[in-house]
């Protein structure tokens, strides 16, 4: 029978996963292909760690170059992560003739240009359905099932850990800190979460579905990036008593003038779908112009689903291999010369409704003096909360507006913190409505 001969660099959470989904259903795989995938040969940094799986005639080494270069390899499976030495190891196996399978985002978001074309150019298989949101299926339906349909906006939850840490907070009420904590303690979390918790997890995720959905080169640098280590306990509590949760969204839309492309934690409706996606859990919205919006939602990490992901891209690798197909799809859809950079719009420029926290003196006419301090900026107001006693001299003071720029709602938040009655930094977030 025809062999894919499978090498893995990297036997970490994700590795471990590809290796006990081919062991356990390996056979049913081959049914689907006619090929058969077999695991030749791991290269990890440290091989003498027992990950509790008999290999059997499975090589298992610290030299990645044995699979990099090795003869007897055909597809190099990349799960080490991060840029390096994952960037010099994925473009050596391509120029070595080998397909590659990845789940890194990040190598994607930011080098999988270049990487893309040495792939195409060889004939060769870059693929990488695992690095956006895990299981959830969504680079797949984007560039086959929706490739004819014109898409004018994605949107979706891309970071499991803060999904699970937002929800944590409104469901009991606890300090970010305090569920971050837990979520390292009960492996929701990485030891370093800044790459989660800053929103750049995300933001990588968006570069890549950006690019495919518009077809542009990913570009991670022009993403507007917030991540949740600012949102305190107290606006999820606002948000709640106002009908809102606070989600950590991405998004990328299509507009005229160019592209919006942002991730940051966002106010939406209770009623939305995309509210009612909480803990791990992923999930994209497509809107295109025929299918109107779907949506795609699973787990994002984990040792299983994440392998169901990257072993479905061996499979496909299989399938091509025993039709003779090449660069059937291109790597982001649209052939690597059609690819156009497109303009990303400034932040500074963008549209929305805002929510507003402030901590001002508990005494008359301060509301005044916070709404024409706004109105000095074109900024009106949709609606004010205060409520609870003063502490510290001060009461909490919540607003939302009606549309302003971000630019100018900088420029009134400016004018608000130098007023003599308002105490400490104001806190805004977006507010985002017209969701599914
Ligand atoms: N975990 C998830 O749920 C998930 C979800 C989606 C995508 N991903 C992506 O999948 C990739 C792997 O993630 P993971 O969670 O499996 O990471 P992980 O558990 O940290 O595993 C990484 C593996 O790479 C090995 N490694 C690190 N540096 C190496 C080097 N210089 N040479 C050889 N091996 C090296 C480590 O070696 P030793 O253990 O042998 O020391 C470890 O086994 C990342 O790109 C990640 O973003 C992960």
């Amino acid at each position: 029978m025809e062999e894919l001969r499978i090498g893995i660099l990297g036997y970490g959470t994700v590795g471990r996963g590809v290796v006990t989904l081919l062991q356990e259903h390996g056979e049913a795989i081959t049914h689907r292909s006619g090929v058969r995938l077999r695991l030749v040969r791991i290269a990890t940094r440290t091989p003498s760690r027992d990950r509790g799986v008999d290999l059997g005639d499975v090589e298992l080494t610290d030299d990645v170059r044995r699979v990099v270069d090795g003869d007897d390899i055909d597809v190099v499976v990349e799960l080490i992560g991060g840029y390096d030495p994952a960037e010099t190891l994925v473009r050596d196996a391509l120029n070595n003739g080998k397909h590659v399978v990845t789940a890194n985002k990040a190598l994607i978001a930011e080098k999988g240009v270049g990487l893309l074309d040495i792939a195409a150019k060889n004939g060769l298989e870059l693929a990488f359905e695992a690095a956006v949101a895990g299981a959830v299926p969504i680079v797949k339906a984007m560039k086959e099932s929706l490739a004819a349909d014109p898409v004018d906006r994605i949107y979706g939850i891309l970071n499991g850990t803060c999904n699970y840490i937002l929800t944590e907070m409104r469901e009991k009420g606890l300090s970010f800190e305090t569920v971050l904590a837990d979520a390292q303690e009960k492996g929701f979390a990485e030891a370093d979460p800044t790459f989660d918790v800053e929103g750049v997890d995300a933001a990588h995720k968006l570069a890549i579905l950006a690019a495919i959905a518009f077809g542009t080169p990913p570009n991670f640098s022009g993403i507007h990036i917030e991540g949740i280590n600012h949102i305190s306990d107290i606006d999820i509590a606002w948000a709640m008593e106002m009908g809102y949760r606070i989600k950590l969204l991405a998004i990328a839309k299509r507009m005229e003038k160019g592209i919006e492309l942002r991730v940051q934690p966002t106010l939406v409706p209770d009623s939305s779908m995309v509210a009612s996606v909480e803990g791990v859990f992923n999930s994209v919205f497509v809107h295109s112009a025929y299918a109107g919006t779907t949506m795609y939602h699973g787990r994002g990490a984990g040792e299983k689903p994440t392998a169901s992901a990257v072993v479905a891209d061996l499979l496909e690798i299989a399938r091509n291999k025993k039709v003779g197909a090449k660069g059937r799809v291109s790597g982001l859809s649209v052939l690597a010369e059609n690819l156009k950079p497109l303009e990303v719009l400034d932040m500074a420029e963008l549209e929305g409704e805002y929510y507003l926290r402030l901590a001002v003196v508990d005494r008359p006419g301060v509301l005044a003096d916070v709404t024409t301090a706004l109105a000095r900026f074109d900024i009106s107001v949709d609606a004010i909360m205060q409520k609870g006693r003063s502490q510290k001299d001060a009461v909490p003071l919540v607003i939302v507006t009606h549309k302003t720029t971000e630019k100018r709602l900088q420029d009134g938040l400016k004018a608000i913190e130098a007023l003599e009655s308002v105490r400490d930094k104001p806190r805004f977030i977006r507010i985002e409505t017209g969701f599914a």
